[in-house]
């Protein structure tokens, strides 16, 4: 794919982050991934910077630390990557419940929340157990289903667009969330130039 700048290059100054939240195994990182080269942004994930830092995976930090722990991680990781400028930035699936997550989040980037049906999420996220909140448990869908009610509100009040990804590929969803991103950078760049 090619870059709008050239893939890879510095991004220009002036334009927001992208940051894309949403459930588990909607397709943040994938998508993320494919946004950045289009944009010639840097991807960064928090659930990857949070095992750097701890030298963990996010399994060992649930499991030894507990889930607290590595929401502080989560929201250290947040607080480095929203200070810069040039990102793609895939955040965990629980980080928008923290209303400081999204605030700090906001500073630097317009904000786009990838959905996805119950019935997908657990499809796509039986492929990989590195899920802690959905291993072990004995009626997944279920699980998803409870998760995603009480985390609806949250996912809502945060997002600046919406890119629904059931049924899409990849490929299909990056193109959604980038059209997303190109009409939100306008109100972003008139927002700032106002607010001067
Ligand atoms: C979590 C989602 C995971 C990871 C952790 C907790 C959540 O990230 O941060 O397992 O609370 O929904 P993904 O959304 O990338 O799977």
């Amino acid at each position: 794919m090619a870059g709008e700048n050239g893939s890879g290059g510095a991004a220009p100054a002036g334009r927001p982050n992208l940051v894309l939240i949403g459930f588990m195994a909607t397709g943040k990182s994938t998508i993320g991934r494919l946004c950045a080269r289009a944009l010639g942004f840097r991807f960064r994930d928090t659930d990857v910077q949070v095992e750097r830092w701890s030298g963990k995976t996010i399994s060992r930090i649930f499991a030894e630390d507990g889930e607290a722990a590595f929401r502080r991680l989560e929201s250290s990781a947040i607080r480095a990557l929203s200070a810069r400028s040039g990102l793609v930035i895939a955040t965990g699936g629980g980080a928008p419940v923290d209303p400081a997550n999204v605030a700090r989040l906001r500073q630097g980037g317009v904000i786009v929340l990838l959905k996805a049906s119950p019935g997908e999420i657990v499809e796509r996220s039986s492929r990989r157990r590195t899920r802690p909140l959905l291993a072990d448990v004995e009626d997944p869908e279920r699980r998803v289903m409870e998760l995603l009610e009480a985390r609806e509100g949250a996912y809502n009040r945060a997002a600046d667009a919406v890119v629904e990804t059931t049924g899409l590929s990849a490929a299909e969803s990056t193109a959604r969330v980038l059209q997303a991103y190109r009409g939100l950078e306008k109100g972003w760049s008139a927002g700032r130039v106002a607010a001067r």
